[in-house]
């Protein structure tokens, strides 16, 4: 191999991890979820581990099942976040049909430019709407929103699934403001072009139809499903089913899953505000951040005490108290002390329910990341490695694919920080 083959091969493994790659891929690219990870990764995992039934507890935007039904083998995933659910399920409809979805498509176009323009809800005074689009262009989308609810008020097929996926796929591209992808919206920046809702929405109509035609050449079988159901509670009655578990969980890293989807949910009326989010939606989450265990009121000690915690307590507690003592020199104040301890109990609690659907002998891999709040550094893919010994597998290993916080020099805090795959067996 050259030089230059070589690097190119080693960016690709360090991108396996991120959702990069997927763009380019049929079905995948319907929405850009940034927490994702590479499909075409997973196929060759599922390939090369003769898997027959693949779980995800982790859904998000759904790679692992999509992979698990281009290698033709059973899955099943769970998602806790009605919103994204919602965006996976959209995906795995994918099997859809191209001449009742083309005439739906047309049809939804038409009604949306149809409407009297008094049915038009002016929502340029919404917080956030209004300063994430143009008059025209918010006008125009809740066109778009308004024929597809009074032309599927309770919308339950593959191709009304589909079309909403559409709508809410291009909420960002058709916004002038700064929407790095999935990420949290950035209302002050703005971008060069916004996409037309009208011409945005039929051309990802045409890439939908386009790539049901390459998944059919691919040989894609619908073996897959999903169910909105929190990861940290009983599992549906599948013991020692599952021979390969991929997933992604949240970091403890502070990123609020719930917050990056403020902008669709907003659009879509199912949220008011920030202040919503964690009723509707946060609640349901693994608490991955301060905002809430900071909602939760969480007590360190009652976190600490829980059983399923021993195996790391001893590393765990000084990294909390630290915490706790930092907290108080910052402004912000914090609550990392009780979110980090709550992260971990709630992954144990995963790790206890994975247990039991997982066949004795069979392999799992986690996509995960380091953290560093307040610039103490928390070993997530070790810990949860022991935790998982401590629940009944029999062994654990870290490859590391990317390392982060190394590169600029405006960083919060110096911690080198990693991303990679835990390996655990058993
Ligand atoms: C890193 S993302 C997974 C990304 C996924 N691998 C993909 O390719 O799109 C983690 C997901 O876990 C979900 N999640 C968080 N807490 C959960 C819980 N308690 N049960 C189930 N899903 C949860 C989040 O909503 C988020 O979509």
């Amino acid at each position: 191999m050259t030089k230059a083959m070589l690097k190119v091969n080693e960016k690709k493994q360090a991108r396996t991890g991120t959702f990069v790659d997927n763009m380019s891929l049929p079905v995948h690219r319907w929405f850009r979820y940034s927490a994702g990870f590479s499909a075409d990764w997973v196929v060759s995992l599922i390939k090369s581990q003769n898997a027959n039934r693949v779980i995800d507890p982790f859904v998000g935007s759904g790679t692992t099942l999509l992979a698990a039904d281009a290698a033709g083998v059973e899955s099943l995933g769970f998602e806790s976040h009605t919103f994204v659910k919602r965006i996976a399920e959209s995906k795995l409809s994918w099997n859809f049909d191209r001449s009742r979805f083309a005439d739906l498509a047309k049809q939804l176009v038409h009604m949306a430019v149809e409407l009297e323009s008094d049915d038009i809800q002016d929502r340029t005074s919404d917080r956030l709407l209004g300063k994430m689009y143009s008059k025209d262009s918010l006008s125009t989308l809740e066109r778009l929103r308004l024929a597809f609810t009074r032309l599927h008020p309770a919308p339950k097929g593959n191709e009304e699934r589909i079309l909403w996926l559409g709508i809410t796929s291009i909420l960002r591209p058709c916004s002038h403001a700064g929407t790095a992808q999935w990420q949290y919206v950035l209302p002050k920046k703005s971008k060069n072009s916004a996409k037309e809702p009208i011409a945005a929405f039929e051309a990802f109509c045409d890439r939908v139809l386009e790539d049901s035609f390459f998944v059919e050449l691919d040989g894609w079988t619908k073996r897959s499903s999903i169910l909105l159901q929190d990861a940290r509670c009983d599992f549906p009655d599948q013991l020692g089913f599952f021979d390969l578990l991929v997933t992604s969980p949240p970091y403890p890293n502070n990123y609020d899953y719930a917050d990056a989807t403020r902008l669709e949910m907003t659009f879509w009326k199912e949220v008011t505000g920030w202040g919503d989010l964690q009723s509707v939606v946060r609640k349901d989450l693994m608490r991955s951040c301060s905002q809430h265990s900071a909602a939760e009121k969480l007590n360190l000690e009652d976190l600490l005490s829980d059983n399923l915690l021993a195996p790391i307590r001893k590393e765990l507690r000084p990294v909390c108290e630290r915490l706790a003592e930092v907290r108080l020199t910052r402004g912000g104040r914090k609550t990392y002390h009780t979110m980090i301890a709550a992260y971990f109990l709630d992954l144990a609690n995963v790790l206890k329910r994975v247990r039991i659907v997982m066949a004795q002998g069979s392999n799992m891999c986690f996509v995960i990341g380091d953290s560093a709040p307040y610039g103490v550094h928390v070993p997530a893919e070790r810990w949860i490695g022991e935790l998982a010994m401590a629940v009944g597998f029999t062994d654990y290993a870290f490859e590391k694919l990317r390392e982060r916080n190394v590169k600029w020099d405006n960083r919060v805090h110096k911690v080198p920080l990693h991303e990679g795959n835990l390996w655990i067996q058993g």
